[in-house]
């Protein structure tokens, strides 16, 4: 227990209430650890706004939703127009309710703002190696948080019951059934019913707006408590805490606040702009941030000649499009009889080498054994699974992109346009050549991963200053 202290007689109130809070419960102490004391590198550049304007977004999330959820009702019935409850409910905040439509839209668009700023956020940590030793766990905590941003998405989709709601979640939940065995009760048993229908509506409604976000909230603070017990990296990815002054702080250190603080308040002006350039002048932001068809109240007799999931979700869409029977044949089983052979020939520990091959060749049988949808479900998981093994997978002596070798920034390059275009042909009806290129792409994609352990550690390798790089503008 810490030491109970006095506030002088004669000193302020405002001090007396914080000796007497700090008394009972460590503000001062919080404040010092994770704000006015806590030395960030200073070399921070534009990359480091995405973290706090996450934490913007989520509040903004949060905040509209309590409001939505005021006037919204999961309820599938229809009304005496014959609009579904939910539908018009929705329609009824847009329309009737005082600023009803600016909260609407606020979520909407903060729902693909989510995406674009954690997208961006991953992107950094990838170019710096932020997932590398000691900052496994904050990696860890953040793509579990990407899998509790895909499920509330995913949920919060259905509330709306338009078409793309409707058909959007038949198609995803569908996907369940592909599972041998278990699949067809599985599938049943997400929707609570042999179709999407109201069950499916309330349970969704609840993942949405209580389970979801509280495992969200606990992720967030985990993954910034985490973070901040190992200290931040930076563009340099050099280790400040390697070189102190006498005092014990970090000679490339900066007190977060006031010099982040600041330097964040500018993220999210220019952030906020172009949040409300979208909400005010293109809210739909034309079909990618709300969907058209959803503007038609869902008709399950009716099916949308196509289905696309929002644009957060199409690569992984792609990927699970691409598994077909072809795919498998020609791409997957000499893919991963390949991998087999490259870890038997190359691995040195023992387990590695004759547990992957192994792994390889049950897969090659499973190959055989299920359909391809089975396949494109388990790819589409594991496209976002792999995430969670990068620590591992990179071994490159470096951690950040500006000391690597320069045709590994042409390989990160390949990887981020591979995504946008899985991402673009996900938008897209099936096509012949959208189908070949998202199985390339499929290919480059795991490729990329795959090989990390052998290309991360090839080519020539600058040398890391023991300082970071740093000129005040
Ligand atoms: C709700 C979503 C998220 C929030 C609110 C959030 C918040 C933050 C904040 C405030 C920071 C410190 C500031 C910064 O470095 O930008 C941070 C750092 C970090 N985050 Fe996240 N994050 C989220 C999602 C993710 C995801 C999905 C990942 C990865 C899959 C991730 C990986 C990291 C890493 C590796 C760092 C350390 C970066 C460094 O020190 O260079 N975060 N996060």
């Amino acid at each position: 227990m810490a030491e109970y202290k006095e506030a002088p007689a004669n000193a302020p109130l405002a001090e007396k209430a914080l000796t007497w809070i700090d008394n009972r419960f460590p503000l001062t102490a919080m404040w010092k650890a994770h704000l006015s004391e806590y030395y960030a590198p200073k070399n921070f550049n534009f990359w480091y706004f995405f973290g706090s304007l996450a934490l913007l977004v989520l509040v903004i999330q949060i905040v509209t939703g309590i409001f939505l959820v005021m006037y919204y009702k999961p309820d599938a019935s229809l009304n005496a127009s014959g609009i579904p409850v939910a539908f018009a409910s929705v329609e009824y905040i847009m329309r009737d309710v005082s600023w009803g439509w600016l909260i609407r839209y606020m979520h909407s668009t903060g729902a693909s703002a989510f995406f674009v700023v954690v997208y961006l956020h991953m992107a950094r940590g990838l170019l710096y190696g932020s997932y590398r030793k000691p900052r496994e766990l904050v990696w860890i905590f953040g793509v579990a948080i990407f899998l509790c941003l895909m499920a509330e998405a995913f949920f919060g989709y259905l509330l709306p019951w338009g078409q793309m709601s409707f058909w959007g979640a038949q198609v995803i939940v569908n996907l369940f059934s592909a599972i041998p065995f278990i699949g067809p009760d599985l599938s049943v048993w997400i929707r609570g019913d042999y179709v999407v229908s109201d069950a499916t509506l309330n349970r969704f409604f609840a993942f949405h707006v209580i389970a979801i976000p509280l495992v969200l909230i606990g992720l967030v603070a985990a993954h910034i408590i985490a973070l901040h017990e190992v200290g931040s990296n930076n563009p340099d990815g050099v280790d400040i805490k390697a070189k102190k002054d006498a005092s014990g702080k970090p000679l490339d250190g900066i007190p977060f606040h006031p010099y982040y603080t600041v330097h964040d308040i500018m993220g999210v002006g220019v952030f906020l702009m172009i949040f409300s350039a979208v909400i005010f002048f293109a809210p739909t932001a034309g079909g990618f941030f709300l969907e058209y068809n959803n503007f038609i109240p869902a008709d399950p007799l009716k099916t949308p000649a196509h289905i696309a999931p929002v644009w957060y979700f199409t690569p992984y869409y792609s990927i699970l499009r691409a598994t077909t029977e072809h795919f498998l044949f020609w791409y997957l089983v000499p893919g991963v009889i390949g991998f087999g052979v490259l870890v038997f020939l190359t691995a040195k520990c023992q387990a590695y080498k004759l547990g992957v091959p192994a792994v390889a060749a049950a897969l090659v049988l499973g190959f055989f054994a299920f359909e391809a949808k089975f396949w494109g479900v388990v790819l589409m998981g594991a496209a976002v699974l792999i995430l969670f093994s990068l620590p591992w997978i990179d071994q490159s002596p470096v951690r950040s992109i500006r000391y690597r070798p320069g045709w590994h920034k042409w390989l990160y390059g390949i990887f981020f346009v591979n995504f946008f275009v899985l991402g673009y042909l996900g938008i897209l009806p099936p096509s012949p050549v959208g189908s070949v290129v998202s199985e390339i792409g499929t290919v480059i994609y795991f490729g990329f991963f795959l090989l990390m352990p052998w290309w991360s550690r090839m080519g020539e390798f600058k040398p890391v200053p023991e300082r970071v790089t740093f000129e005040a503008h």
